[in-house]
């Protein structure tokens, strides 16, 4: 397996790279629990440039490199905080950075702009969120937990709840669980924010069973996976639409009453309202938590996919 960038889902397109994927993901997380991880990115340098905001994505990128023996430079806020403000492009600020680290992880709010970095890139780029577009490393750890925590992918149930026009998470997560057979989905949002057409075309073209629903009540109780999204301030034009959708699905522990025992409910987080913290205290159901944990070491596989991709 080899890789240039990782800059969408359709890379990985291919269940058998996801199975040696996840595989090296298990070894990962198991080495560094048992405290023998090897420092396979010994010499290495990693570069995060982030011009949105991130928690879960840049912090488990930079405890993946380190971990694993390599070094950071970093910037959050890039379009203040580095030349950007001073009206750099994009494509100077990635060559620029480029001759300085062996990967780039960027998150900026423009689609296609990791793309735009790739092509201009000496060093791997890998996308950590590109405007509207796609998240590729949440959806594969998201992927990741689900066969982590009900063992199997094939024939699940999964519901996507939220924003699911802007929530670039489940637009990548979609078509990797596309993937696996008898997987059906429902997408579970207000009108205004509902699953882009484009989407459901690609659905219907790979022969999907799939649902759209206003409401999550009468699938409670037959569903494998919840998948909860925060409803997006920061895409809206005005508040008064923010305002009309933002309560519109709140997961409580009544909600759970209702979901089978051996379902999961996850989120890419943050949360902001969506899921109450009294659901937490539901450990088996409430895989939110695990699922970032997870994080840390799918990009550790993948940057050393990537950099050894580099070396071969
Ligand atoms: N899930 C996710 O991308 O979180 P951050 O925005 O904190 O990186």
């Amino acid at each position: 397996m080899k890789l240039d960038h990782v800059l969408s889902v359709s890379q990985f397109f291919d269940t058998s790279i996801l199975e040696q994927l996840f595989s090296r993901v298990a070894y990962l997380e198991q080495a560094d629990k048992g405290n023998y991880l090897e420092p396979t990115l010994k010499g290495k340098m990693l570069a995060t440039l982030f011009y949105e905001p991130s928690t879960r994505t840049r912090f488990s990128f930079e405890s993946a490199m380190q971990k694993l023996g390599g070094n950071v430079i970093t910037t959050e806020s890039a379009g203040m905080f580095s030349s950007a403000i001073k009206g750099e492009s994009l494509e100077d600020t990635i060559k620029i950075t480029s001759g300085y680290a062996d990967a780039i992880v960027l998150r900026h709010p423009e689609l296609g702009s990791a793309a735009r970095a790739a092509a201009v890139s000496e060093v791997p780029v890998i996308n950590a969120g590109d405007g509207p577009g796609e998240h590729p490393t949440q959806a594969l750890l998201d992927l990741y937990t689900i066969k982590k925590e009900l063992g199997r992918i094939e024939g699940l149930k999964v519901a996507m709840v939220g924003d699911l026009r802007y929530g670039r998470t489940v637009h990548s997560l979609l078509q990797l669980l596309a993937l696996f057979p008898q997987v059906s989905m429902y997408f579970v949002s207000p009108e205004v924010i509902g699953l882009p057409e484009k989407y459901s075309t690609y659905l219907k073209e790979k022969g999907v069973q799939f649902n759209h629903l206003q409401e999550f009540d009468s699938i409670l109780g037959e569903i494998d996976v919840m998948y909860v999204t925060r409803i997006q301030k920061e895409r809206f034009a005005s508040q008064d639409d923010y305002n009309s959708v933002k309560d519109a699905f709140v997961i409580t522990s009544k909600t759970l009453e209702k979901m089978k025992s051996n379902s999961i409910v996850m989120h890419p987080l943050p949360r902001v309202g969506e899921i109450l913290p009294e659901v937490d205290s539901d450990n088996t159901r409430a895989a939110y938590f695990r699922q970032a944990k997870n994080g840390l070491y799918v990009r550790m596989a993948l940057l050393e996919l990537l950099m050894q991709s580099r070396q071969t």
